[in-house]
């Protein structure tokens, strides 16, 4: 998969692409990770990528131009082009997995007071990573790559992601590594016994029962199994 992120701050990706998993995925050719900086696209000598609002106000607008030139530089009938935004769509795992799905993903972050409203002509999706409002688009840029780029072939190890909070509509259930007690602090015995069927079904228990404590709203838009419901009821 390609990743191309339109941006003035090029520099705000450079510990991203250069750290762990992410550059594991780079160097081994899973994912191809390019910025394309939009001011280099300016025709003016001042390298302005933005201006006044019309109408009056305070701040300054992207211009359509630089923008516009830079999307043109990159885009081909492969590619899909997304919007950061905090006016767009909230971005949640579903949303990952099916932009990972795309050969060519265009990224593009705006900055001051906004995009100039006619370049959402030239964009397939606007996504927002939540309901606040960010200095620019380059963290939500950065969280979703993240997102999808461990979703990719051979990035991290596939199983992980089955047991991930949110892929199956659950929290993830907890997780305990050595030693087996800390500080009074006891694994549960379960965890040591090597049944893996009892272990498969406590995984469940807990899962279902975090999700319920924490996050009630996720159980609402989910069907549950028979025995999800019998394990909810104990
Ligand atoms: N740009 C500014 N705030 C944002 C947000 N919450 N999500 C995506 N892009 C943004």
């Amino acid at each position: 998969m390609r990743i191309t992120v339109i941006t003035i701050f090029p520099e705000f990706f450079d510990s991203f692409r250069t750290t762990s998993i992410i550059k594991r995925a780079i160097e081994g050719h899973r994912v191809d990770f390019e910025t394309v900086d939009f001011r280099s696209f300016t025709l003016d000598k001042h390298r302005h990528v933005d201006d006044t609002p019309y109408g009056g106000g305070q701040g300054m607008v992207l211009s359509c131009q630089p923008i516009i030139d830079a999307l043109r530089s990159v885009r081909d009938e492969r590619s899909h082009v997304v919007m950061m935004t905090p006016q767009g769509a909230t971005f949640s795992q579903k949303k990952a997995a099916r932009l990972a799905t795309y050969e060519h993903l265009i990224l593009l972050c705006g900055h001051y007071e906004g995009f100039d409203e006619r370049i959402r002509a030239y964009v397939d999706e606007e996504i927002s990573i939540g309901d606040y409002v960010l200095t620019g688009g380059e963290p939500a840029a950065l969280v979703v790559c993240d997102a999808l780029i461990r979703l990719l072939d051979g990035v991290i190890l596939e199983d992980s992601h089955e047991d991930d909070s949110f892929s199956d509509g659950l929290l993830e259930y907890p997780q305990y590594t050595k030693p087996a007690v800390f500080e009074g602090k006891a694994v549960p015995e379960v965890l040591l016994s090597g049944h893996h069927a009892n272990i498969r079904r406590w995984r469940l228990k807990e899962s279902l029962r975090k999700t319920k404590q924490r996050r009630p709203d996720l159980l609402q838009h989910r069907v549950l199994s028979k025995e999800e419901e019998a394990l909810l009821e104990e």
